[in-house]
């Protein structure tokens, strides 16, 4: 059985020269939920961006036991649903229908099924009313909700979700938790929602300035006042 991801002394500078990741190794096992936290700035969604190809830096990256390069990309983003930090950058057609259905369609699932996908991502994260909405003029916690619904509705083996509950109100944060907390595949989920991470990933990672300074279980490493504040992180 392989690791759903393998990460192996990652190296990564934007053009600009800024150096975002500075040697991160990371395993997750499958079914594994791990939050990954930090400051702004730490690298977190430079290292997301690595899991789907998106950014190519120096060093190992597996996912699902690939190769994360360019022949494998489209095996890797059907198995793999990545929700970036800016859901502009996810929703592209001209309504909620068409952006969900844009995975299943692309996977080559017959027309009938590809509807039950749609209908019933949408549904997890309540959004059944919005089918014929235009994505773009939905407000951002909206527009996140669909972002999610987008990925949910492949069915992927691996969720990896960039600050999801950033922006959400209450009850729809709340519907986020209890969907994560009852799908049993593999999560990477970056976030400063200490209060989300105590509740549902037994794992935490914590990253600061390109760097992971500390992997573990997030009831000790929460526990750790002096460590917590040393990466602008409080303590839920
Ligand atoms: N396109 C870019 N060009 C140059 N620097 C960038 C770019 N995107 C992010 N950075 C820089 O890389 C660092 C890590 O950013 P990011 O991965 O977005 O951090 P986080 O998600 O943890 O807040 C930051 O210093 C950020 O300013
Ligand atoms: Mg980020």
């Amino acid at each position: 059985m392989h690791h759903s991801i393998e990460i192996e002394q990652l190296y990564y500078s934007y053009p600009d020269g800024h150096q975002a990741l500075r040697g991160v190794s990371l395993h997750v096992e499958p079914c594994e939920k791990v939050a990954l936290v930090g400051p702004n700035g730490a690298g977190k969604s430079t290292l997301i961006l690595h899991l789907n190809g998106i950014l190519n830096g120096r060093g190992q990256v597996r996912v699902a036991g690939l190769p994360v390069v360019k022949e494998n990309l489209g095996k890797i983003r059907a198995r793999v649903g990545m929700v970036f930090q800016n859901p502009d950058d996810q929703l592209f057609s001209p309504t909620v229908y068409d952006d969900v259905a844009f995975g299943p369609i692309y996977q080559g699932l017959p027309q009938e099924e590809v509807r039950q996908r749609v209908e019933k991502a949408l549904a997890v994260v309540n959004m059944s009313d919005y089918l014929q909405r235009v994505s773009h003029h939905l407000s951002v916690g909206e527009k996140k909700r669909i972002a999610i619904a987008t990925v949910l509705s492949m069915d992927p083996e691996i969720l990896i979700l960039d600050e999801p509950t950033a922006g959400l109100d209450p009850r729809a944060r709340r519907s986020l938790m209890k969907l994560l907390e009852n799908l049993d595949i593999t999560m990477l989920v970056s976030s400063h929602d200490m209060l989300m991470v105590r509740e549902l990933f037994p794992r935490m990672v914590i990253m600061d300035d390109g760097c992971i300074v500390a992997d573990g279980p997030t009831q000790e490493l929460m526990a750790d006042e002096a460590l917590l504040n040393a990466h602008g992180l409080e303590k839920p």
